[in-house]
């Protein structure tokens, strides 16, 4: 059976990428969608961009993604949608487990390797290059950035953004809405709501 073409709502980098990576996946997309009046009509990578209230185009027999880097605004347009199908998108060039649950509306770009075990909740980011090993759970809207590694057993709460290139060692646990800096190295259990930077001073022991 053919999947149902993709409504995207965004137009920024990550709208794109998420055209191209759905094209990739032989998925066709409809149209993006765009709050900026100004972009209406024109087309992006060949996709017409729509009006931006998405509730205008809930009759439409398609699948929906919200491809909007920020993780609480892609929460409030997800809960304005409510009701309607989300898509899993899932770059042909990556390795998703069998085991693996994905949660509607994830987003799993190229060069990503989720392993056994692993469960994302809904509107979740897998974002380029970024690995998730096993027994790993990241929830609900969370984005793990280009290039971030997740050792086994790491808890990630919801509305998470773990930056790029960032790690974290095996079974720490990161809670709802921290964010992890750049680069940044987890080793000991980071609190909800806190912003964590840095990587500590490697030291022979
Ligand atoms: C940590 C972070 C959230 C801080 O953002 P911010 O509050 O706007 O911070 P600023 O850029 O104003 O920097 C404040 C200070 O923190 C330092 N800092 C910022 N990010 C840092 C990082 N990742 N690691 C170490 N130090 C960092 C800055 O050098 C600056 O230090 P200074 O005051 O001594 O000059 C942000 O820099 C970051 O790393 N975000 C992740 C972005 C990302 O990976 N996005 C995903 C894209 S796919």
């Amino acid at each position: 059976m053919t999947a149902p073409p993709l409504l995207i709502v965004g137009t920024g980098g990550h709208a794109r990428e998420c055209v191209e990576a759905a094209q990739a996946a032989g998925r066709s997309v409809t149209g993006l969608l765009d709050q900026d009046s100004a972009m209406w009509g024109k087309t992006l990578l060949g996709v017409p961009v729509l009006s931006g209230d998405p509730t205008e185009h809930t009759a439409r027999d398609a699948e929906w993604l919200i491809a909007v880097g920020n993780n609480d605004a892609r929460a409030r347009l997800a809960a304005g949608l409510e009701g309607c199908a989300f898509a899993t998108l899932i770059h042909p060039f990556s390795w998703v487990s069998p085991s693996a649950v994905t949660g509607d509306g994830c987003m799993i770009f190229a060069g990503t390797v989720l392993q056994t075990g692993v469960r994302l909740g809904r509107h979740v980011i897998i974002n380029t290059g970024a690995t998730v090993s096993h027994d790993c759970q990241v929830g609900d809207c969370s984005h793990i950035a280009v290039g971030a590694h997740l050792a086994g057993n790491v808890g990630i709460g919801a509305h998470v953004l773990f930056g790029a290139g960032a790690v974290a060692r095996h079974g720490a646990s990161v809670g709802d809405g921290a964010t992890i800096g750049a680069g940044a190295v987890v080793v000991h259990d980071i609190a909800a709501g806190v912003t964590a930077v840095g990587s500590g001073v490697a030291r022979p022991r």
